[in-house]
């Protein structure tokens, strides 16, 4: 069991598999995007030992992330991989929907179990706008055949940004009373790259549940408040699936946070928001032993930071939100 110096059981990893994506969606990343050279990223082999590693520490629950996890060489094999390590128990996906239409199914076969699928608005122009080289359909698409692939229950995650989507949280919302999906509202973050409309155009939770309610009736809130992971849960009025706020900026949700992420360079990262990292990917390359690296894993979830600075103006500064994955 890998412990932090709080007593929290970190056993979550969000693993990041590219910083590539195809989209630029305007809240990540600039559209000129460098990526980092291929060479200086886990390979197959190197990922899977680290699964490995971490699993025999406890963690059973994976996340795989991006950039765009799917556009990694050879996505389906790996998944497969790593759904066949002994320790995994929950294996899900964060994914911008693109490649949906023609992976879903595979990657269920492979071992998937879940995805979480990007959908920030319902018009098509404004989807252009957001993700700037997104289409609104090709997503659409994707979410339907992650449904007939039984990835299931499909969760969607919305970034609200004012200026582009505030008002669309209320047609999200009414996806719900249709579809046994979870709708999820993320307050934007902070993060290097877009920093200027990220710091300025943010919408908190409290906003957007205003707007919904005002336009669909109260809310009903779920499992008394409880955060279901990060997220606080409600139900529409009549609605099959749930609304889901993620507040990170208005309301943090550390005291109950029991994940790490393993950036696509190989390094381990404590916190989203805080810059601390353990690097792995080196350690490796240069021969060390598994116990080493067993040790490395444990002594940096040890120090696992407390509490991210956002409300004070803090922000991570050394990686765009691609490079850490979400
Ligand atoms: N703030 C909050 N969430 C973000 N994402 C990307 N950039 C930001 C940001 N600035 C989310 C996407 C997706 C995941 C990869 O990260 O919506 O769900
Ligand atoms: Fe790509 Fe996701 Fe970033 Fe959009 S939010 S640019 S889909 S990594």
């Amino acid at each position: 069991m890998a412990l932090d110096r709080f007593g929290r059981d970190i056993h979550y990893l969000r693993i990041s598999l590219t910083d590539h994506c195809n989209l630029r969606c305007v809240y990540c990343m600039p559209e000129d995007m460098t990526f980092r050279p291929n060479k200086e990223m886990m390979q197959d082999d190197e990922l899977l030992l680290l699964v490995r590693l971490f699993t025999s520490l406890g963690f059973d629950k994976l996340r795989l992330t991006g950039g765009e996890p799917t556009v990694r060489a050879g996505i389906v094999d790996l998944v497969r991989e790593i759904s066949r390590t002994p320790g995994v128990r929950h294996l899900t996906m964060t994914t911008n929907g693109v490649l949906l239409g023609k992976l879903a199914r595979p990657l269920k076969e492979a071992g998937l179990q879940r995805v979480n699928i990007s959908l920030d608005t319902l018009d098509p122009a404004k989807f252009k706008r957001l993700t700037r080289w997104g289409s609104f359909d090709q997503v659409w698409e994707g979410i339907r055949a992650a449904e007939e692939a039984r990835l299931a229950p499909v969760k969607l995650n919305a970034v609200v940004v004012r200026g582009y989507n505030e008002a669309d949280v209320v047609d999200l919302a009414r996806l719900t009373l249709e579809h046994p999906w979870q709708m999820r509202y993320i307050e934007m973050m902070p993060f290097a790259g877009a920093t200027e409309l990220q710091q300025t155009q943010v919408v908190r939770a409290a906003e957007m549940i205003e707007r919904i309610e005002a336009a669909l009736g109260p809310l009903e809130l779920l499992n008394e408040g409880e955060l279901d992971g990060e997220a606080r849960l409600f139900r529409l009025p009549g609605g099959v699936g749930t609304l889901g706020f993620i507040s990170s900026v208005s309301l943090p949700f550390c005291a109950t946070c029991t994940r790490a992420r393993l950036t696509a360079d190989g390094k381990l990262r404590l916190c989203l928001l805080r810059e601390k990292e353990v690097d792995l990917l080196k350690p490796l390359r240069a021969g060390a032993s598994l116990e080493d690296l067993r040790k490395l894993i444990l002594d940096g979830v040890w120090y696992k930071p407390w509490g991210h600075g956002l409300q004070e103006g803090k922000f991570a500064l050394n990686r765009v939100m691609s490079e850490i994955g979400g």
